[in-house]
């Protein structure tokens, strides 16, 4: 019989790395508490139209990427390719605009994008990110920032390369399409054909190629900063002088656009090189116009989103976890089981220990074995001359050191 396997670009999480995620999500949840970020947690899919309107029909994940099916109800729906539409959806069905001025957002969660499965990516993967819906200003951008920087600082991830560009409001984008639309068109023929139509629907998205001819005709393209109108560049600027008082390097990238057709003003990447080919750790950028586009009212917002894949890639195995138990319960015969469940149960219960329980009633040797295959601190041993004294051998397994305490008195004896 064919052994049905998991599908491509998914992957299993094992219990041996699994502590790591749950170490990693518990950092997320107590970092993005300490700025005051609450979590929101939204559908793993949502009606197609959804992203087709946020993330644009055009980008590589509406046109390629989206698993979507027709439902027996005859609705598309898309398994959720990124998680800023859904929130700004969420933000609008709520009216959660009128019960604060500002909402500041931070979630995980798992999202679908069919790409080539390869070091890093995924089809599906699993990210964390905020999103601060209601702020224009400039330090609402550098609190962003900073929060992805600090974060993976926390973790010990140093290196990091922060890109930053200013793709500027529509107004100045408008003229710098133009320009550029003006500058390719002398190399049309020579473009490669998914140019050709950026060409026509978003020629920005042509500075993110990453193909070498293409690269170099981009050399010479005008740069988006030279058409920031006065107010992006002064919010720009600002943004800058916050990152330097925060002591974050960044280098400013004129090309960088972003793969998704929502963002204006500030855009960034945080990149590293322990990742290889997929180097990008985490991005975001200010979204100003979509909470109105997707039909609310209009509100500015700025967000990012990381991968935790990736995270763990630029971890590197540096993060030691102990997941030793406090004790391994050693239970030798029939009659010992029923008082080792209990005397766990309370260890549990009274000094919040990890306490393993013998299963499978080896013998002595081997469970002793096993304790200190887990590296248990205590083993606590109850054979059947225990039972007739009532008392239970407690073995410290770091030093070998024995003792013998009444059933009734081992909580007190872990307790001090
Ligand atoms: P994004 O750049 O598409 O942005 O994804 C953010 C991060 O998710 C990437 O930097 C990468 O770490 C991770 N990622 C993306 N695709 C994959 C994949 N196939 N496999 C593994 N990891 C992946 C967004 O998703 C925007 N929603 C970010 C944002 C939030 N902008 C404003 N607010």
């Amino acid at each position: 019989m064919n052994l049905i396997r998991s599908i491509k670009g998914t992957k299993d999480i094992l219990p041996e790395e699994s502590s790591l995620w749950q170490f990693i999500e518990s950092s997320i949840h107590s970092f993005m508490n300490s700025y005051g970020y609450d979590e929101i947690r939204t559908p793993k899919f949502e009606n197609s139209s959804l992203f087709n309107r946020s993330i644009g029909v055009n980008t590589d994940i509406v046109s390629k990427e989206m698993y979507t099916w027709t439902d027996q109800g005859n609705n598309s729906l898309t398994l959720k390719p990124e998680v800023t539409a859904s929130v700004v959806r969420a933000f609008i069905q709520h009216n959660l605009g009128k019960q604060k001025q500002l909402n500041k957002f931070y979630y995980i969660d798992s999202l679908f994008r069919r790409e080539r499965p390869q070091k890093g990516r995924y089809r599906q993967f699993e990210q964390f990110g905020v999103e601060a819906i209601g702020s224009k200003n400039p330090e609402q951008d550098a609190e962003i920032i900073s929060m992805a920087y600090f974060f993976y600082e926390s973790l010990g991830i140093n290196n990091l390369n922060l890109k930053i560009n200013s793709i500027g409001s529509k107004e100045s984008r408008l003229a710098y399409k133009k320009a550029l639309t003006d500058f390719f068109k002398p190399y049309k023929e020579q473009l490669t054909s998914t140019s050709k139509n950026r060409l026509i629907d978003n020629p920005l998205r042509i500075l993110d190629t990453k193909v070498d001819f293409e690269k170099e005709i981009i050399k010479n393209a005008p740069k988006i900063i030279d058409f920031l109108s006065e107010e992006d560049e002064k919010h720009f600027n600002k943004v800058l002088f916050y990152l330097e008082k925060l002591d974050i390097k960044y280098e400013i990238d004129h090309l960088l656009v972003r793969g998704l057709d929502y963002y204006c003003n500030t855009v960034f990447e945080i990149q590293s090189s322990l990742l290889g080919s997929q180097s990008a750790l985490c991005g975001g950028g200010r979204y100003d116009y979509l909470i109105e586009e997707l039909g609310g009212k209009s509100t500015p917002a700025i967000g990012f989103a990381a991968g935790i894949e990736r995270l763990i890639i630029a971890l590197d195995n540096n993060i030691e976890l102990n997941n030793s138990p406090d004790i391994y319960m050693v239970t030798l015969g029939d009659s010992t089981i029923d008082i080792g469940l209990k005397i766990a149960y309370d260890l549990r219960k009274h000094c919040e220990f990890t306490v393993i329980s013998d299963m499978l009633q080896k013998n002595m040797k081997s469970q002793l074995k096993e304790a200190n295959k887990l590296k248990a601190k205590y083993a606590i041993i109850i054979g059947e001359n225990e039972i007739i004294n009532k008392e239970a051998v407690i073995k410290n397994m770091l030093t070998g050191d024995q003792e013998n305490i009444n059933f009734n008195q081992i909580i007190n004896y872990f307790k001090k």
